[in-house]
């Protein structure tokens, strides 16, 4: 389709392998299956559910229904809260927050929060600077509950946009597609991860050696290789899946999640950073003891 190789790709982006949904998939159809899967995994019934917290730059627009949490909420029956959050690829990590303030205030009692894109709806195949970043992935999800017990859940969160450097990411309007300034948002993804990590590690007395995972946003292996060099962070504590998948947008984090969750990766007390950047421009960063 476009003038590029595989061997550019992988050496640029560290992605082998992408996934692209079907024409008559939704966002909401990939958000549905995601659900599915965490009600029998942790053997839940969805009126268990009260409210919805849907991050998604890709929502589907089909009549009467102002958002993909309304559709979930439709599908499964859930009549508590229901809205969707725009904030680009750093959506899930707004969507948590939105979410943990909405239980803390009272407005949930517990809340769905879910990653979910149609990214392939939104790419223009016949640009090479962008085409060869993006996937469908589906999406994530994950159940926010009140703690029970004081040792484990949020610890911090930190919440950033620079619209000053909007127009490096965006989708345009007419033609419906991604564009970006490549290399801007490549300097902005390895200072923002970067400065994200360092004040949340900082500003809760915590060493590097205290955080047994960071999982970010995945857009491009090079941006993290550059930002553990830069940031003196070592590699390995970053969770990585773009080989396999591609930039998915709001849903790479809760994707990553849940691979890492069914390889046995997370276990309860461990420290987690999840760390998100994207158009707005946004970042930001959620550090939590891991519950179950
Ligand atoms: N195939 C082959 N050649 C290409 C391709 C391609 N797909 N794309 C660009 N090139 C060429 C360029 O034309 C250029 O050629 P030239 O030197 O003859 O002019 C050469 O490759 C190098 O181009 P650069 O733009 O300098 O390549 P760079 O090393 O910066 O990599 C990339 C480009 C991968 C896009 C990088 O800048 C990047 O990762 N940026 C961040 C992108 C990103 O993460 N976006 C999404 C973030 S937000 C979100 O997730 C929605």
């Amino acid at each position: 389709m476009v003038d590029t190789s595989d061997a550019w790709i992988q050496s640029h982006t560290g992605i082998r392998e992408r996934h692209i949904a079907d024409e008559e998939e939704t966002t909401s159809n990939l958000a549905y299956k995601a659900i599915e899967d965490l009600l029998t995994s942790y053997n839940l019934e969805a009126s268990h559910i009260d409210g919805i917290v849907c991050a998604t730059a890709t929502p589907p627009d089909y009549p009467g229904f102002p958002s993909v949490a309304c559709m979930i909420a439709e599908q499964f029956g859930i009549t508590g809260p229901a809205l969707d959050v725009s904030a680009g690829c750093t959506g899930f990590i707004y969507a948590l927050e939105v979410a943990r303030a909405m239980i803390a205030t009272g407005s949930m009692k517990n809340a769905l929060v879910v990653g979910a894109e149609k990214l392939s709806s939104v790419v223009n195949w016949k640009d090479r600077n962008t085409c060869v970043l993006f996937g469908d992935g589906g999406a994530g999800c994950a159940l926010l509950e009140p703690s029970k017990e004081e040792e484990t859940g949020f610890i911090d969160t930190l919440l950033k946009a620079e619209a000053a450097g909007t127009k490096a990411l965006t989708i345009h309007p007419e033609k419906h597609a991604i564009e970006m300034d490549g290399r801007a948002v490549y300097s902005f993804a390895v200072r923002t991860i970067g400065s994200t990590i360092e004040t949340l590690v900082k500003r809760n007395n915590l060493a590097m050696e205290d955080i047994d995972w960071i999982v970010p946003h995945q857009a491009n292996q090079r941006i993290i290789q550059a930002c553990s060099k830069r940031y003196g962070i070592p590699e390995e504590k970053f969770y990585m899946n773009i080989d396999r998948f591609a930039n998915t947008s709001a849903a790479s984090i809760p994707l990553a999640l849940r691979e890492m969750d069914r390889a046995g990766l997370l276990k309860k007390g461990q420290r987690i950073l999840m760390v998100g950047f994207g158009a707005g421009l946004t970042y930001g960063g959620t550090l939590l003891t891991w519950t179950y």
